[in-house]
């Protein structure tokens, strides 16, 4: 493991066996924990975690994708503690200078005619509003969202979320549509050049290379078919993060955006997962594909674990919402705003935009070495600090590798220090999205883990 010189502080709260006692009788069950034996984590330094023993794991999933600049960033921290001592809270019924500071600061940050913000609580929240933004200034009613993907867990965002495991079965998605996922390793269509990552899949092209062109008419045959005339509107992740990093061919998103502002619709980017730098070339993703949406969701990565969201749109569409009262008690407070702003000067000043794409390269490059090693890992895709490690029984056929042995792989990884997260249907991706703070050595390190585990699988498979 590579050195660290940080000493955690010692684990004084309750005992463990306490703690689980806890978590079934007082803590909500619909919350589950990862892992056989699930961690008790007790503090957090940059890239590291510690555990209740003082056990040290580098976080290759920060938080679920949420911790962008590291663990206490020591300058966020120190925003947080003067703000802390100097004003909480106050509504945005009165003028406090950290909501307009902030305001200036993130919305500097996207091209014109993206320059107006609505603060929110978490992801969720962003993107119903987004929803109810779309349609209050379209007047249209349907939204279109791409099978897999998750936008919330809300009920209006329930609507859009397209994951069997968070559907519950309740009436809810009036005016929402899914559409087919353009999955180029997955998906009935795909090739090696169609996606915009340093690893293409191990696919044969199909159809000359005319993967986008099909999943276009796919898109086409949903607005086609399954909406009215117009619709208010369209929203993609520039990546899916959840469903495990799952990219479409080029110039996709283009022509689809193209195709929802002839029938009327906004584009809408969530950009919960990929924003902030993580996809290394740019800072936002929707920059990655070349289009320009009419509103952006923000939300996990925002505040480095503090929770706040954001809405970013054009004056014309937020003014829509200003007809009638609209509000929020807590979105754009003084203490998230702070937060927001030390974010945002810590990707700047330690240059973690550029560390995601140098550093999330390098480990994409190395994965793909293991992927031409290992037949059980069918595919690694990504871009930046933005990636996943699709784990199959065999290349050809693309199954997914039976869960249990997922997991003792994953379980194995845990035990040697590194934790990873798990996405897709069948959670058969492993997701590696850190703080965007990590080091070439501490990739080195979480692959030659990650390889120690699938060989011990190997190993397993053989003694059957
Ligand atoms: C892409 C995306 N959008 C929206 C959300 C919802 O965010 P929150 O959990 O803050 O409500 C998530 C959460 O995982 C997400 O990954």
């Amino acid at each position: 493991m590579p050195p660290c010189d940080f000493v955690p502080e010692k684990y004084e709260s309750y005992p463990y066996e306490r703690m689980q006692k806890i978590r079934e009788q007082n803590i909500a069950p619909s919350l589950r924990t990862y892992y056989k034996k699930p961690l008790l984590l007790h503090q957090g330094h940059m890239q590291w975690l510690f555990d209740h023993e003082g056990q040290r794991y580098l976080d290759l999933f920060a938080g679920i994708v949420t911790v962008s600049v590291g663990h206490c960033h020591p300058k966020v921290t120190m925003a947080t503690q003067k703000q802390l001592a100097r004003l909480w809270h106050t509504t945005n019924i009165y003028m406090y200078p950290a909501i307009h500071e902030y305001a200036e600061k993130l919305t500097s940050l996207f091209p014109d005619p993206l320059k107006v913000v609505y603060l929110t609580n978490s992801g969720s929240e962003a993107n119903d509003l987004a929803m109810f933004m779309a349609r209050l200034h379209t007047r249209n009613f349907d939204i279109i969202s791409l099978r897999g993907g998750y936008h919330g867990g809300s009920p209006y965002t329930l609507g859009l979320t397209s994951l069997t495991h968070y559907k519950h079965g309740v009436a809810n998605g009036f005016g929402c549509t899914t559409t087919m996922l353009p999955d180029v390793f997955r998906g009935p269509w795909g090739g090696s050049h169609c996606r915009d990552s340093p690893v293409q899949t191990v696919r044969k092209c199909s159809f000359a290379c005319l993967a986008k062109d099909q999943y276009i008419e796919q898109f086409k045959d949903t607005l086609n078919t399954s909406v009215p005339k117009t619709v208010a509107g369209f929203i993609a992740e520039p990546i899916q993060g959840v469903n495990g990093a799952v990219q479409y061919p080029r110039n996709f998103l283009k022509e689809a955006y193209q195709l929802i502002r002839e029938k009327g619709g906004l584009c809408i980017s969530d950009e919960v997962q990929t924003g902030f730098g993580r996809t290394g070339s740019h800072f936002w993703g929707f920059q990655t594909h070349g289009v320009v949406p009419d509103i952006v969701t923000l939300a996990k990565g925002i505040g480095n674990g503090f929770p706040m969201a954001a809405v970013v749109t054009t004056k014309e569409i937020a003014s829509s919402l200003a007809e009638n009262l609209h509000f929020n008690t807590f979105g754009g407070n003084p203490l998230a705003c702070v937060v927001g702003a030390a974010v945002l000067d810590a990707i700047e000043e330690d240059g973690l935009q550029k560390n995601s794409e140098d550093v999330g390269t390098y480990m994409l490059l190395e994965l793909a070495k293991l992927r031409d090693k290992f037949e059980i890992i069918g595919d690694v895709r990504g871009k930046g600090l933005m990636i996943g490690v699709e784990m199959v029984t065999d290349k050809d056929n693309r199954h997914p590798l039976p869960a249990e042995e997922i997991s003792q792989i994953w379980e194995d990884c845990k035990d040697m220090g590194v934790l990873i997260g798990r996405g897709g249907l069948y959670s058969q991706t492993f997701r590696i999205k850190p703080p965007m703070c990590i080091t070439k050595s501490d990739v080195d390190f979480a692959v030659e883990v990650f390889c120690t585990a699938l060989q011990r699988h190997v190993e397993r498979a053989a003694a059957k």
